[in-house]
Parts: structure tokens; sequence; C-alpha cells
């Protein structure tokens, strides 16, 4: 028996220059949670995902990517990635799901491409399926998926997780009819869909009982061919890798470097994929705001903010750098002199070494997403503070504030708010950094990406032999 998990994104992305090829790891909380599963659990697995390389790349480099287990790339046309990936996934389910509709440009070719891609993903897993085997299949890149798999294998295990928030009601009516039913009706072709938090399993509920009119008992819709059954399982982070990372070698190093670069300074830091989701553009407001209203905090503070590059070709990301930009340019300009800028930007990515040591510089986090399913960022910088040192300001608007109950909470759009609480998380005393973060850290240790994946199998395994056991009767 093998878990074959299903994924727009790859564990790995290859890149070709003139004179070398490249492979590097995917950024996003998908492939860090699943990767870090898959390379230390134990089971048979095979990650089927599309590729950003094509064929003949790969197969001249496959040899270099060695891992405990299966990679099967789907190569999909040109054309059709686009549509699917840019025009549907990224301009109509994650601007709607993460509530932006006014971002939304819907085309029926952009819902044509979606189909058909997971059409083709669906036959390349039923190829590969095996009776006994469990499909996981992952995030709104492939929300028809189960209910294809399941007419090409009826007893297959299935199981479904959303990475990103489900909408309410009122949000997700907003598609076409024929969309909306296809995503519904996509999603109860799993045993389970997992989703990260209570509030979206109910609005999924919510919009299956309205929408389709199927009615849930204990949140289990009973169809002809199976049950599904719709739970909340929040994903995290591996604890251990991140709470040890805070010794290793080049991490003290590169921590020592940062803190002698700014030691007459407190560090506020910050790390996302650049997206308009995150609430960058509010987090700078707040942090000019924060040195109007604490002048005495003047050359006393600076706000390491790295972005990663994400979906440049999105005209939405671009519009969204600019404005980044500019806000930088404004506060540095306006408040900073030839003694200190107050904004230290980089549009670039870090690699993990880099990532922890910022992490264990910062004094304090700062987390301002206007929408997001989860947030591990906020669990990692928790995770990776050995010394119990450090501050969490996290928005309430993201999943993690359910889990990380000591952070100090925030509403990303009321900059006056974040403003008061970063003076409040700068003067934070020690005792209250340790009492908070040891038992953020003890929750985490607990409920780790480990158990996130071990309960989502075990429940998927146990839904699908509900409906074996009624069959045998
Ligand atoms: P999202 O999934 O929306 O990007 P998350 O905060 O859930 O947001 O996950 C981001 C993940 O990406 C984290 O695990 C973080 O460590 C990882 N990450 C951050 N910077 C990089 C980078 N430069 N390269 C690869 N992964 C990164
Ligand atoms: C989020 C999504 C993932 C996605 C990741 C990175 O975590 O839930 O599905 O892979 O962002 O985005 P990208 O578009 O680069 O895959």
């Amino acid at each position: 028996m093998k878990i074959i998990t299903v994924s727009y994104r790859l564990p790995l992305s290859i890149k070709k220059s003139k004179d070398n090829v490249k492979i590097t790891q995917s950024a996003g909380g998908l492939a860090t949670a699943v990767l870090s599963y898959s390379e230390k659990s134990n089971v048979d697995l095979t990650w089927v995902g599309i590729a950003d390389f094509d064929k003949t790349t790969w197969e001249n480099n496959k040899n270099r990517y060695d891992k405990n287990f299966e990679v099967e790339p789907v190569f999909l046309e040109k054309q059709l990635n686009r549509m699917f990936y840019n025009i549907f996934s990224n301009s109509v389910l994650w601007a709607l799901f993460h509530y932006f509709p006014s971002f939304v440009e819907y085309t029926d070719d952009g819902f044509e491409a979606y189909k058909k891609a997971n059409e083709i993903v669906a036959q390349k897993v039923s190829d590969i399926y095996e009776p006994g085997d469990i499909i996981w299949i992952h995030d709104y890149h492939f929300l028809g998926l189960p209910h294809l798999l399941r007419k090409l294998q009826p007893d297959a295990k299935i199981g479904f997780f959303l990475h990103i928030p489900f909408p309410n009601f009122e949000i997700f009516r907003i598609l076409p009819n024929k969309v909306k039913k296809y995503i519904l009706n996509g999603v109860l072709g799993s045993n389970v869909a997992g989703f990260h938090t209570w509030d979206n399993t109910i609005h999924f509920t919510e919009c299956v009982e309205k929408i389709l009119g199927v009615p849930h008992k204990n949140f289990i819709f009973s169809q002809e061919s199976h049950r599904t059954k719709a739970g909340s399982f929040p994903i995290s982070i591996d604890f251990d890798k991140f709470h040890e990372a805070y010794d290793n070698d080049r991490v003290v190093t590169l921590r020592k470097e940062i803190k002698e670069l700014y030691e007459d300074k407190k560090i506020i830091f910050s790390v996302d994929r650049l997206d308009y989701t995150k609430g960058v553009t509010n987090r700078l407001k707040a942090f000019e705001k924060f040195l109007k209203k604490y002048p005495e905090w003047s050359e006393k503070v600076v706000f390491l903010l790295v972005l990663v590059p994400s979906r440049e070709e999105i005209k939405k990301y671009g519009e969204r750098k600019r404005m980044i930009e500019l806000s930088i340019g404004r506060i540095n300009g306006n408040m900073g002199n030839y003694k200190w800028t107050p904004v230290v930007y980089q549009y670039q990515p870090v690699n993990f070494n880099k990532l922890i040591a910022l992490y264990t510089s910062a004094d304090v986090a700062l987390i301002s997403p206007v929408r997001d399913g989860m947030n591990l960022v906020a669990k990692e910088y928790v995770a990776s503070r050995k010394d119990l040192r450090g501050a969490l300001i996290l928005s309430s608007m993201a999943g993690a504030a359910k889990d990380l109950k000591e952070a100090i909470t925030i509403n990303p759009f009321d900059a006056e708010m974040i403003a008061d609480k970063l003076s409040y998380a700068l003067n934070m005393n020690e005792k209250e950094q340790e009492v908070r973060l040891e038992r953020m850290q003890r929750y985490l240790k607990k409920h780790d990406v480990f158990n996130w994946a071990t309960k989502f199998l075990n429940e998927t395994e146990k839904i699908h032999k509900l409906d074996s056991k009624s069959t045998q009767l």
C-alpha cells in the first residue's frame, strides 16, 4: 500500500540557466509541510504534481533529486497550464477564497482549462493507483479531482485537504452556478474533506446544504457510492527541526552577524511570499504610524522585511509589489536619515539557515495577513525560539491565531492597534516572553506536522472502512 499525494507544486523546482541546471525547494506552506512529512515518515509515498520543467530536463536530472519518495511529474501544455494556474486557480479561486471578490477575473476559458487539467491529473493518478493505496489530494488547484477519481477508481480511499480558507456562503455564491456545483460535487468525491479550522468546515457544509441540497449528519454527507466526512485538521510544522536548528553552527554564525550589525537596535521581522493576502501594505502603514506615535523608537528599531517572489506573471502581484516598494521608499525617505534605514527590504528567497538566523535574532515577528488559511511562518518563529526570547504579533485573520493562543493578536486593518501592540511587544519583559513562548511551544511540539498528517490519513482510512463494511453486509 502506498500514499499518492497530489498537489499543483512538486516539492522541487528545476531552473535552467545558460551554464547550469539548478534544483531548488518550492516555497509555500503546502510544499514545506508535505515535504517534512514525506522525508521523515517511513511510508511508501509517490508525489504527483505539475512540472515547472520539461521532460528532457527531468530525465537528465531526476537522479540528482535523492529522496525516500517517488516523484511523478505531470507535463501540461504551456497554454493550458497558464490558463489553469494563473487564470482560474489564482485569479479566481485564490482571490475569492481569501475574500478578495473585487480581484476575481472569471472567464469560461479559464474554467474549461481548470477542468481539463483536473482530468489529465485524474488519469495520471488512476494509472499509478493500485488497490489499497490512499490518494491524498491537496489544495484549490484540484477541487474537481476527488470526484473524477471516484469515477475512475470507485473503491479508492480518497482524502482531500484544502490549504487555504473555505469562504462563507455569501462569498462562495458569487461564482457562476456551474462552477459552484463542480467544486462542491468535486470535493464530495473524497472520503474526508479536511480544512484548517472549524469555521472553514462549517462554511463548506453550509454551501453543500444550500447549493446542492445535500444534508449532513454530524458533518457526514451520505451519498449513494460513499460517505464524505468534513472536518478540521490544522496543519503544522516539523517542530523539532525548527527548534533544534537554533544551535546549528551556521545559524549561530549568521545570528551573531545580524546581531552585531544591529547591535544598538531592536529588530522587527517578517517573511512572506509577496502576495496581496499577506497584508504587507497594511503592515508598513502600521509601522509608519508606530514611528510617528512613538518617536522614542527613532533610530532604535529596524524592520527587516523579506518577501519571496511569487506568481510574478499575475497583474495583481506586480501591482502589489509596486505599492509595497513605494511605501518602503516613503517611510525610509520621510522617517530615516543617513545613519538609519527604518525598513530593510529584500525581494529574494532566503535559505533555511538564514531564515532561522533571522527568526532567532528578531525581537518581534510581525505577521499580519488580511486572510490566511493557517500561516506556518508564525508557527516556525515560535518553534525556533529555543532561547525563549521574542514576541509574536499575529493577525486574528490567520488560521494560526486559533492554535497560537499566547500570541499578541491584531486586526490587520487597524494601523493604530498594530502600532500600540508593536510598542507593547518591544517593551515586553523576559518573563512574559518566556511564559508565552513556552505555552505555544508545548502546543506545537504535540501538534506537529506528523500528527496532522497521521490524523488526516487515519480518518480517511476510518471513513472509507465504514463504506466497505456496509457493502459487505
Ligand atoms: P504560504 O503557504 O501562503 O506561502 P505559509 O506561512 O503557510 O504561507 O508558508 C510559507 C512557507 O514558506 C513557510 O514554511 C516558510 O518557511 C517557507 N519559506 C519562507 N521563505 C522561503 C524561501 N525563501 N524558500 C522556501 N520556502 C520559504
Ligand atoms: C500556498 C498554497 C499552495 C502554493 C503555495 C505557493 O501555500 O496553498 O498551494 O503552492 O502557496 O504558491 P505557488 O503559486 O508558488 O505554488
